[in-house]
């Protein structure tokens, strides 16, 4: 493929109303890049950005992995709960070996290994930074091991696991119907996927209202695309559709009904909301001017939540389980 961005794995866009029109025809690979480097000079009004499709690892080893890597102690705070909702729903057995698709930091993978010290457990990973830190928290320990590969093509060794976990680390494949198929070969006949998903934008206000806040000083409009990025397995109708088509049988998906819980001061939480996802990409490109006004309409949506210990954000998260027959 031609030149890649690096900003962003995803199929989300920022586009100016002018260019929000769904029947024209929407650019691709080249012509993409094309509008990404022009989007990039231009300052006041976005044009629209869409990006390539393809694994993105120059993302996750970017800027973004490096605030993942940073980020981790609070991210692995915020979301253990989804982790340990994750585990007790993958019914972890007491041997054979676990892996974790997407392990980032490994937060995930080392609470298998916590729970459950008779099994190997594997976490892979496309992002150098996030691994780096997942290594480090193994602290050489016994059965687990991180190992840098991508889970739509790549095969990890040994390749006959009782269970597939993933933590989010499910809706960044270009081509899901291909890595759920590649990562069924990964199993021995009757080991399961277990993994946690976002539902749509509109059922998570952690998100939707910051991207909102967002639209307001930039005239710009977010919507996620059916390519990778955070909701690209928000429809619980296709994605059984890609795991049905990928070999997986008695596909059951639940929804979730877990907050996302901020402990920390105003401040930390206004830096969660301000540095992740789609509202960094957009204030990258902002003026001087939008940034601070984004800001401070995030720091009061935050102050409106804040019970002095933290902020609790209504997020909707669904868990999908697969059986690999
Ligand atoms: C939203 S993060 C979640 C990280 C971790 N599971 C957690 O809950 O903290 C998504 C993760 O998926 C990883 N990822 C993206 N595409 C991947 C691929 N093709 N193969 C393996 N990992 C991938 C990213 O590097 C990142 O660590």
């Amino acid at each position: 493929m031609g030149s890649q961005i690096p900003t962003s794995p995803f199929d989300w866009h920022w586009s100016s109303p002018a260019h929000a029109n769904v029947d024209e025809p929407q650019p691709t690979s080249d012509a993409a890049t094309a509008i990404s480097a022009s989007a990039r000079t231009t300052t006041a009004v976005s044009l629209a950005v869409l990006y390539v499709a393809s694994v993105d690892t120059e993302y996750w080893n970017g800027e973004a992995g490096r605030a993942w890597a940073e980020g981790a102690p609070m991210m692995d705070r915020i979301l253990r709960p989804f982790a340990e909702t994750l585990l007790e729903a993958a019914s972890i057995p007491s041997e054979g070996t676990i892996i974790d698709v997407g392990c980032g930091c490994g937060a995930t993978t080392l609470l298998v290994t916590e729970r459950h010290p008779g099994v190997n457990a594997l976490g892979v990973d496309v992002s150098r930074p996030m691994l780096a830190v997942a290594r480090e928290r193994s602290n050489a320990r016994a059965r687990l091991r991180f190992v840098e590969l991508d889970a739509s093509t790549g095969r990890p060794d040994p390749a006959d696991a009782e269970r597939i976990v993933s933590r989010f680390g499910l809706m960044f494949f270009p081509d899901p119907t291909a890595a759920f198929a590649n990562m069924r070969g990964w199993l021995r006949p009757g080991g399961t996927l277990t993994g946690l998903v976002w539902n749509r934008l509109a059922d998570n206000p952690w998100l939707d209202d910051l991207v909102g806040i967002v639209s307001r000083h930039t005239a710009q409009v977010w919507e996620p695309g059916d390519g990778p990025g955070p909701f690209s397995l928000s429809d619980p109708r296709a994605t059984r559709t890609m795991l049905e088509a990928a070999g997986w049988t008695a596909v059951e998906q639940r929804d979730l009904d877990l907050p996302m819980r901020i402990d920390g001061t105003e401040a930390d939480v206004l830096r969660f909301c301000l540095h992740r996802g789609p509202v960094a990409t957009a204030l990258a490109e902002a003026t001087e001017a939008a940034r601070r006004a984004v800001e401070d309409d995030v720091r009061a949506w935050v102050r409106a939540r804040h019970d002095g210990e933290g902020a609790t954000l209504p997020a909707s998260a669904r868990r999908i389980h697969a059986v690999a027959p």
